[in-house]
């Protein structure tokens, strides 16, 4: 069966670093480039980070493109507090080398979409969803191009990680989320739900570094920094691990549960700024817009990362 072919929108942020690791270490999927936004950090360093991940993988040959450097109404709201001054804190990092396209994300991802066939690509954005929301708007005919956006954002029944009700990738651009959820393209969720299930632990953290190289111990140094602010301000064992969710459920959708309802983002309300509505009960009666995941097998989730990541080590 041919990979499938995918496109990472991301806000690397240490999450995301993981989602990106594991798609480059699956064969499974394609990754066609990757599109960088401002969210976690500032677009200058997000693109960095991105660099810094795709070498780390050993792909200096990744397509990497700018993005948007601002939400489409809202101002940025950065997260430096969760995954430090430079997004990707942790490890060492040596400066990167490797080149960034000329394209701009939203342009790329156009030309890119009007060239495949319908359904051909599927979106994987998990920062906030401004470039993907951008190009469908500069370009509505893309729509039908993408088969399926899995996307990591929003939460419900377990509110928000930035206000009491929103999630930073819907807060930062509640518009993007907006035009999103209204596009009619498939839509699989990986809201805080589902992310808050799989918590990282001490124990896999270093079975992580046991990998060994480079990617042992520069991913478990990223996470051990990324873990600690969930764990003091929740009071939880371990962080969530929130991106690498939409990377495996592509690869294994059967780690996951979840139901078909209609989502509404909040637009207006100052108090409800990006609050995922989701009409879990159907009271609207409307016809469903995205698959809503709150279930996950999280001891398979976290093998299946130290898995791939050890496959990935042993071919560098
Ligand atoms: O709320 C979690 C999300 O916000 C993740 O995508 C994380 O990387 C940040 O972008
Ligand atoms: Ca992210």
């Amino acid at each position: 069966m041919a990979p499938r072919k995918i496109i990472i929108d991301t806000d690397p942020g240490q999450d995301d670093a993981l989602a990106i690791l594991l798609a480059l270490a699956s064969p499974e999927l394609d990754v066609l480039g990757i599109t960088c936004i401002a969210g976690n950090v500032p677009l200058p360093l997000t693109i960095r980070n991105a660099q810094l991940v795709c070498e780390l993988a050993g792909r200096p040959d990744m397509k990497i493109f700018a993005g948007c450097e601002r939400p489409m109404v809202r101002d940025l709201v950065t997260a430096e507090i969760v995954h430090g001054e430079t997004g990707l804190d942790g490890p060492a990092w040596d400066e990167p080398t490797m080149g960034v396209q000329e394209m701009h994300a939203v342009d790329w991802l156009v030309t890119e979409l009007m060239s495949a066939e319908d359904g051909e690509i599927t979106l994987c954005p998990v920062g906030p969803i401004t470039n993907v929301a951008m190009a469908m708007v500069r370009e509505p005919r893309i729509i039908p191009k993408i088969g399926e956006i899995v996307t990591m954002g929003g939460g419900f029944f377990v509110g928000g990680n930035t206000t009491p009700v929103a999630e930073f990738n819907v807060y930062v651009d509640p518009h993007a989320a907006d035009v999103m959820y209204r596009s009619g393209i498939p839509i699989v969720t990986m809201p805080l739900d589902v992310t808050h299930e799989a918590l990282m632990s001490p124990e896999w953290i270093e079975s992580m570094r046991a990998i060994g190289g480079d990617i042992g111990e520069k991913t478990a140094a990223m996470l051990s920094f990324y873990g600690r602010y969930d764990i003091a301000r929740y009071g939880t064992r371990g962080g969530p691990l929130h991106d690498p969710a939409t990377i495996a459920y592509l690869l294994q959708p059967e780690l996951y549960g979840g139901k078909d309802v209609f989502v509404e983002v909040e637009t207006h309300s100052e108090l409800t700024m990006g609050m995922t509505v989701v009409d879990y009960w159907d009271r609207f009666e409307k016809e469903p817009n995205c698959r809503w995941i709150s279930e996950v097998d999280s001891d398979g989730f976290f093998e299946l990362i130290r898995e791939r990541l050890a496959n990935l080590a042993a071919a560098l």
